[in-house]
């Protein structure tokens, strides 16, 4: 593991903050949702979604409401409102996607041209909606941690877009949320560099960021022995050095070129050192 420095610190500011977004942010395959995954304040009631990037900001919203509204549903004294929010979410896309699919569920029946417009995602309802959840959360069960990892790293403009566009609405009191973001994002906020409203940068998001550090050779070493188990017999001395070299820090870089050397040599007895160094060039030669 060799996280933990991160994991307290991300479970005291949980516990400390009275409310905020704080970022987690890093390279790819790096760590961050097997950090969040073991982020556990005592006492703080906490609640972990994912949300996947799709084509709108709206669909964002709606994903990360609807994915909220799920996992509430089976907490106690929050629920009822859950279950409408999700049920909400649910008639809004039935509405959207029989529309453009040209189903009519009979309310459309009879509208007049104009009024029969193509509908839309609702964001202003949906984003007060999130808002109403938090604060009956808040409410029902003290302090909560919501943590947002999410999965696709494409539209990253888009997620600040919609944090910037909700901050109102999830910034309040006894509510921290935490969100993974892209490593670029981190750049360009160390730099001060990422102007992409008038109104300023990610200061004005986020409250602090922290970053998942590539981890020492000799913790991808160890992260490693304890993945193969047994199975350790089954290599050489000296590969998993050669691992943690290629591996640069990036635990699932390193995997991922010990699982290919395995399978180009699944007839071998023993993976040895050429047989890794073999697999390596070809793979510089695959993707360069
Ligand atoms: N500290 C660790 N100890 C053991 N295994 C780890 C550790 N960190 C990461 N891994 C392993 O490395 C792989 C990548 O980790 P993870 O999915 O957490 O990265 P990520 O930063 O969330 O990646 P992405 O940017 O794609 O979301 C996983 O297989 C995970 O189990
Ligand atoms: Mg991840």
């Amino acid at each position: 593991m060799n996280r933990s420095k991160e994991i307290n610190y991300l479970n005291s500011i949980a516990l400390h903050q009275p409310f905020g977004i704080v970022g987690v942010s890093g390279e790819t395959g790096i760590g961050k949702t097997t950090v969040l995954n073991f982020v556990n304040p005592e006492g703080v009631f906490t609640m972990r979604v994912n949300i996947s990037l799709r084509d709108s900001m709206e669909s964002i919203l709606y994903d990360l409401l609807h994915s909220l509204a799920f996992a509430l549903e089976r907490v106690e004294g929050v629920s009822g409102f859950a279950k409408e929010v999700r049920k909400w979410i649910t008639d809004e896309v039935a509405t959207i996607k029989g529309f453009s699919l040209g189903v009519s569920f009979g309310v459309n029946a009879g509208l007049t041209h104009e009024k029969s417009i193509r509908p839309r995602f609702n964001f202003f309802k949906a984003r007060e909606k999130l808002g109403e959840l938090i604060k009956q959360t808040v409410q029902r069960k003290g302090k909560f941690l919501l943590i947002i990892d999410e999965l696709d790293k494409e539209k990253k403009e888009d997620v600040l877009r919609v944090i910037d566009s909700i901050k109102n609405f999830i910034i309040t009191g006894n509510f921290v949320v935490i969100l993974s973001l892209p490593f670029s994002i981190y750049r360009e906020y160390a730099a001060d560099r990422l102007r992409w409203n008038e109104s300023g940068n990610l200061e004005n998001i986020f409250k602090d960021i922290v970053f998942v550090e590539p981890l020492k050779k000799s913790e991808i070493k160890e992260l490693i022995v304890k993945r193969l188990g047994h199975r350790i017999e089954l290599v050489e001395d000296g590969v998993l050095d050669i691992v943690a070299e290629f591996s640069d820090g990036n635990p699932r870089d390193g995997l991922w070129i010990l699982t290919k050397a395995i399978y180009d040599n699944i007839q071998k007895e023993r993976l040895g050192k050429e047989n890794l160094i073999n697999t390596i060039n070809k793979t510089i030669i695959e993707y360069t």
